[in-house]
């Protein structure tokens, strides 16, 4: 059975779910057996992974089939970690099954006051899913920060008016990500140029395995 399951959700188009997703994917799958679930119909993490030489170092992905809950349970049953990459929606039936089945839910953010509002509309729909995933774990984690904006003092006002967890790491926003969408790799794979982002990422895995 897996340990964790982890859906990254946010009804907000480029915030960052796609590339939390697959370089989470990829640090998760150095510490075990991973998977990554394709959720989104624009099919980002397929085209991303289509592009990576073979030895890449990328977790198989799936696209999610009809029956979500049966493609989750079934990927559960021999990876370690899943991790879903969903499309910039949060109502869709698809989304709300998703809910249902992961123990965690990470919300990745831009961080402005404004995008931090925009999430008002997850507290509602993660605490509608709490209703069949009692245990359901969710959390935001800022992205694209750059030291100048890491909280201000507006942000720490919404968050606080918000009541979503945060995590404390975040990804900041570093050439390296894209790069490493554009060659096919994660920021695992980038070698020496990309260590601060996967510096980003390891705080963040390491965060998360203990939520
Ligand atoms: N921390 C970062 N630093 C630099 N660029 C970033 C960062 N995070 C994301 N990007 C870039 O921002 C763009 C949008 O990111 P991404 O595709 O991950 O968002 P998304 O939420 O999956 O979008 P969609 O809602 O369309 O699925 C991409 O070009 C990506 O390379
Ligand atoms: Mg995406």
């Amino acid at each position: 059975m897996a340990d964790k399951t982890i859906a990254i959700i946010s009804q907000k188009g480029g915030s960052g779910k796609t590339t939390l997703s697959l370089n989470l994917a990829a640090g998760l799958a150095l510490r075990g057996p991973t998977h990554l679930v394709d959720a989104d119909p624009q099919r980002s993490i397929s085209q991303w992974v289509a592009m990576s030489v073979s030895n890449a170092g990328l977790p198989p992905v799936t696209q999610l089939g009809k029956d979500p809950l049966a493609t989750i349970e079934q990927l559960e049953y021999d990876h370690r970690y899943v991790v879903i990459d969903c499309p910039p929606i949060i109502q869709g039936d698809t989304v709300v099954a998703i809910m249902r089945a992961v123990q965690i839910v990470l919300i990745p953010v831009l961080p402005s006051p404004i995008d931090l509002w925009s999430s008002v509309e997850m507290v509602g729909v993660i605490s509608q899913a709490r209703r069949w995933n009692p245990d359901l774990r969710a959390s935001l984690v800022l992205n694209q920060v750059e030291t100048r904006n890491a909280l201000s003092r507006a942000m720490s006002e919404a968050l606080a008016e918000l009541d979503m967890p945060i995590l404390k790491a975040s990804m900041q926003r570093r050439a390296a990500y894209r790069s490493a969408a554009v060659e096919g790799v994660s920021v695992y794979g980038l070698g020496k140029r990309a260590e601060p982002a996967v510096t980003d990422m390891e705080a963040i895995i390491e965060e998360i395995l203990c939520l």
